[in-house]
């Protein structure tokens, strides 16, 4: 039994790239005879507090009296275990205005937590999850690999190793509003999750 947390950012549901490739995938892993305990979250419907300071205090321990702040914390800690008790993180990640969506970025402000997912040492934050891979699925409109303008792939890159998950597979299709250019990329999506799924 693999335990999987997927976690789809894309404000388009059923129409988004990413969410029809994360589906792709796991359909592929339930083919190949993977049994996995599936945990989804749409973050676009999920409504995450945005982070501010009564919040931030609020994770790094200081005292609030306010019950809404305490439900954050709750929240937070809830995202968090799941987290921890994952095998395999799935992330669908479309490129917003250059990088990943507010929702996706709201999770990783609720769950990069210091003491909880990192900790500090003298030299860089130790991340404290154990034994979470992850695949990223990031579909763009343009074509922006490698260059400045992807500041998706070092972002998503740095976050999860910050809270210690270093095994992360990026699945990309690029140039999804180049029409040249899409019908190849989709097909080379695809055949990288299959090769993902065995
Ligand atoms: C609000 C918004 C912002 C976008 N910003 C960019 C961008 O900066 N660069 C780009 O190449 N594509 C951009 N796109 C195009 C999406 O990245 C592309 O359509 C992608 O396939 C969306 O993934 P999805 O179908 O899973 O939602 C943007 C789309 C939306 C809706």
């Amino acid at each position: 039994m693999t335990k999987v947390l997927v976690l789809k950012s894309s404000m388009m549901g059923e129409q988004s790239q990413t969410n029809q490739l994360i589906e792709q995938l796991l359909k592929q892993r339930a083919e190949h005879g993977f049994q996995d305990d599936v945990i989804t979250h749409d973050l676009t419907t999920l409504n995450l507090p945005v982070l501010n300071a009564d919040i931030f205090h609020a994770l790094r321990g200081v005292e609030n009296d306010s019950q809404q702040i305490q439900k954050i914390v709750q929240l937070s800690d809830q995202l968090i275990a799941e987290l921890k008790q994952a095998d395999l993180l799935l992330i669908g990640a479309p490129m917003y205005n250059l990088n990943v969506p507010t929702q996706l970025k709201n999770w990783f402000d609720l769950v990069v937590r210091a003491r909880h997912t990192f900790r500090y040492t003298e030299t860089y934050p130790q991340g404290l999850v154990d034994g979470v891979n992850a695949i990223v699925v990031s579909s763009r409109g343009g074509v922006h690999l490698g260059q400045a303008t992807d500041a998706v792939s070092p972002y998503l890159t740095s976050v999860l190793g910050l809270i210690g998950i270093h095994n992360v597979e990026f699945v990309y299709a690029e140039g999804m509003d180049i029409p040249p250019l899409r019908e190849n990329a989709l097909k080379a999506a695809h055949t990288q999750i299959l090769k993902l799924a065995v």
